[in-house]
């Protein structure tokens, strides 16, 4: 039950949480960017230079969607403070018997604090002697008393099963986290500065994202009646597409894969053809030349690219293109996972689906 807070006129709990986004990333955000020297202040984290400078790896856990943002994670806090760092499904990490090493840190990811698999790996972390912080929305949860600390994300409630502020505001937790680890190791001030300027910009480029909704709505009426869809990415475009088509999955019932982009000439290029449509996130990136390339080899056979990125390609290269503003390469995750949301919204809305209460799941799931 959502109590007092209501749908505030949207058609569902999920489009209003969509069009917050450039406020709740603002309160995460909120007193913690330092504009003098270029840090972040996390003073949750309950930790002491000495020790925010001792780790050697981050390992990062959490479910579903929380995972694939502590994919995005990863990846801000090897760019930013080059610390060795990658995510793990907390569902599979507890059951692995992992090795709980003193010179790690580890980071637990979850919008409601309550989910059984990852509140059992920050237990059994912590039985081990491991050090646990939390990236959390929900204020007194149960993963967030059981951490020795962590960043709240302040998001507000969350409504609609499929996640999606808590998303973006988990990214913006880990750049704030990047930035404080790297700026006690080896980020240089001007590096700092670039990414609290960037981090600044997010909120107006997600409301010019947000402007582009009935375009997306059209697009996503276009694409939604194949029964199938692939998502690809490249390094920061690859949870991205993860992200994407877990989306597009929860709420439309479409089925989509997501593959690194990379990964196509491996296996799944055997699916593409007229009725499977490809989703290419192409941030404008070192990689751009080699998203290009897959977006010809796709073409090729045939294959309908729905491209996300930040120019306009050759138009041989892509049947539809959404074009989304630029920010610094480590940022760009955040802002292109919003049009892949609006994506996912309007093809459940085009199916018909219950958009906020999707068949077979639950908001928060608290059992084994
Ligand atoms: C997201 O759209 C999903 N409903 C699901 O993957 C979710 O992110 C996952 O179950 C983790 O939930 P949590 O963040 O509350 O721990």
């Amino acid at each position: 039950d959502a109590g007092h807070y209501d749908t505030g006129g949207y058609e569902h709990y999920l489009l209003k949480e969509i069009s917050e986004q450039p406020e709740t990333i603002t309160r995460t955000m909120s007193g913690r960017l330092d504009e003098r020297f270029h840090v972040a202040h996390l003073g949750g984290l309950n930790m002491d230079a000495r020790e925010t400078r001792s780790f050697r790896r981050v390992k990062i856990i959490g479910c579903g969607s929380a995972y694939y943002s502590g994919q995005i994670g990863a990846q801000l806090i090897e760019e930013l403070a080059r610390i060795p760092a990658d995510a793990e499904p907390a569902s599979e990490f507890r059951y692995r018997n992992p090795v709980v090493d003193p010179d790690t840190l580890y980071v637990a990811i979850s919008q409601s604090g309550e989910t059984y698999d990852t509140l059992a790996a920050v237990q059994e972390l912590k039985r081990k002697g491991g050090r646990v912080i939390g990236i959390v929305n929900a204020v007194g949860s149960a993963i967030a008393r059981e951490v020795d600390g962590g960043i709240y994300l302040h998001a507000g409630p969350e409504v609609s099963v499929a996640s999606t502020k808590a998303f973006t505001s988990t990214a913006v937790a880990f750049a704030l986290l990047a930035l404080h680890l790297g700026r006690v190791r080896d980020l240089s001030p001007a590096d700092g500065r670039r990414i609290v300027d960037g981090l600044r910009r997010l909120p107006g480029q997600i409301a010019d994202i947000l402007t582009q909704g009935d375009k997306i709505a059209e697009l996503a009426r276009k694409y939604a009646g194949h029964p199938s869809m692939m998502f690809v990415g490249r390094v920061r475009g690859y949870p991205v597409a993860r992200e994407g088509a877990q989306k597009l999955k929860e709420i439309s019932y479409v089925h989509a894969e997501a593959y690194p982009a990379s990964e196509l000439k491996h296996g799944p290029l055997a699916l593409i053809g007229p009725e499977m449509p490809t989703v290419a996130i192409v941030p404008d990136d070192e990689l751009l030349d080699k998203n290009l390339t897959t977006l010809g080899e796709i073409r090729t056979r045939g294959g309908q690219v729905l491209m996300v990125g930040h120019r306009e390609p050759d138009a041989k290269l892509a049947d539809d293109v959404i074009v989304i503003p630029k920010n610094e390469v480590e940022l760009d995750p955040i802002l292109l996972t919003i049009p892949l949301q609006l994506l996912a919204y309007h093809a459940a809305v085009a199916l018909d689906r219950d958009v906020d209460k999707p068949r077979n799941l639950a908001k928060s799931v608290t059992v084994e």
